[in-house]
């Protein structure tokens, strides 16, 4: 079932989410939800807290995206076992629509996790896919992208935000 998608400010994306315990059916089920209410969206990337549900899930698929390598993956309670490199990348972000900002993030990522089946997985990403990783973990963190930036860049960011949800309300 496609979810609506939340947008920024709403305090769901702005608080850390919760520990999944069991990997069960019912986080299946989200996960379900969650990949098809991000083709839908046309993202790569999708964080359970912007469906609304403040739960340590994601979901990943760069297929969509031709000129990077293919990475379909869903990560429970994910974390950086290491991190190396810096590269810098215009990203956007479903919870932001129209938005995009230059952050800089770690170009190479070890990461541990659970699959849908429960079992941990560790995978290493690098270059397109650790960037979507690492905004993904930062939604479950209750961090977005703007919070990636400081001072002006940051003003800036948002002012630009404002003025495009504005655009969009005036539209009939
Ligand atoms: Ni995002």
């Amino acid at each position: 079932m496609v979810r609506e998608i939340v947008t920024y400010p709403a305090e769901v994306l702005t608080t850390p989410t919760q520990t999944v315990d069991v990997v069960d059916r019912e986080i299946r089920d989200l996960i379900n939800d969650m990949f098809e209410t991000m083709y839908s969206a046309e993202g790569v990337g999708l964080a359970a807290n912007q469906i609304g549900v403040p739960l340590k899930v994601m979901v990943i698929d760069t297929t969509p995206k031709e000129d990077a390598p293919d990475l379909k993956v869903v990560l429970i309670n994910p974390e950086i076992v290491s991190a190396e490199g810096k590269v810098k990348y215009r990203e956007g972000c479903l919870s932001f629509p129209g938005l995009t900002v230059e952050v800089e993030r770690a170009e190479k990522v070890l990461v541990r996790a659970l699959n849908e089946h429960g079992e941990q997985v560790d995978l290493e990403l690098e270059g397109f896919p650790a960037i979507v990783f690492q905004h993904e973990l930062d939604h479950l963190n209750g961090i977005t992208f703007i919070d990636r930036l400081k001072g002006w860049r940051r003003r800036m960011a948002l002012e630009k935000y404002r003025k495009l949800i504005r655009e969009a309300k005036r539209q009939p």
